[in-house]
């Protein structure tokens, strides 16, 4: 989906539509947040500290992200207590995963059960800059309308030069399954595993980059930034994994890991 998406960001860019932030692969129309407000929130790095997607950290060895974040466990780094990416701020913990467990029904196909847990090495030391994110209950849903708070930094580019880039944050009103999976909207390939956001107006949005990232509706984890077809189009709200539908999933995922590791 990069390419395309990208493509649709710079042609709107060209017809002078709010997309400006859209092409860096930010958040769309959002501002940057007061620096270490959002604390749950890391970024998901290669080795070579290209930021490649967010996540959110749900206990102390454990982070929650997109499942198509994938890039493989040696390739892979995790850094809470963030804000710029390329300043050294002192408040940052680097992290290595021991694990990756995407979903094991994510189809890269259709976009389901988009969603991966990694288990760091050493645990996160929770302090003032960095905290965990509460999630909601298995089938929790929440309200078309609801305004929920999606952050995340802007994609580095293809060429690996590092954009500098301080994480940006906008609020979006929950769009209800029904209109989402309309003709009008995206006709028929939203499952019962998403969960969209945006305004019918559209103009904010996540974008490209932030994928994995967290959307926070009354202090809840709900979403996970999965896909989108452009940015802040008004037609296209952006598709989240619904992470209530996962709570079962992660709970089971993490007592199944350290069952496994006592029995060993
Ligand atoms: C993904 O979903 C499509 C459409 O339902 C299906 O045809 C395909 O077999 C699925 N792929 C995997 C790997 O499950
Ligand atoms: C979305 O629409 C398709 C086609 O009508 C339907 O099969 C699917 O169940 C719908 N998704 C949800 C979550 O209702």
């Amino acid at each position: 989906m990069d390419l395309p998406f990208l493509l649709v960001c710079i042609l709107l860019e060209v017809l002078a539509v709010k997309c400006q932030n859209a092409a860096q692969g930010r958040i769309v129309n959002g501002y940057e947040p007061i620096p270490h407000s959002i604390t749950y929130i890391v970024s998901i790095q290669t080795m070579d500290r290209q930021h490649i997607c967010g996540g959110f950290l749900i206990n102390k060895y454990w982070v929650v992200t997109a499942a198509h974040c994938n890039i493989g466990v040696n390739k892979m780094m995790i850094v809470a207590g963030d804000h710029s990416l390329s300043i050294y701020e002192g408040t940052e913990q680097e992290m290595l995963p021991q694990l990756l467990v995407p979903h094991p029904a994510y189809n890269s196909t259709t976009n389901n059960n988009d969603i991966m847990l990694i288990k760091l090495r050493a645990p996160i030391y929770l302090n003032s800059y960095v905290s965990i994110a509460l999630l909601p209950r298995q089938d929790t849903s929440v309200q078309e309308g609801k305004m929920c708070r999606v952050s995340g930094w802007g994609y580095t580019n293809p060429e690996g030069g590092t954009v500098p880039s301080t994480l940006r944050t906008v609020k979006l009103p929950i769009v209800s399954t029904e209109k989402c999976n309309s003709s009008a909207s995206f006709n028929g390939i939203i499952t019962e595993n998403m969960l969209c956001a945006g305004y019918s107006i559209g103009g904010k949005d996540a974008c490209q980059g932030d994928s994995g990232g967290p959307l926070v509706c009354d202090g809840r984890v709900y979403g996970v930034v999965s896909w989108g077809k452009g940015c802040a189009d008004a037609q296209f709200p952006g598709v989240y994994t619904a992470v209530s539908k996962f709570r079962r999933w992660i709970d089971n995922t993490i007592f199944s890991y350290y069952s496994r590791c006592k029995k060993n």
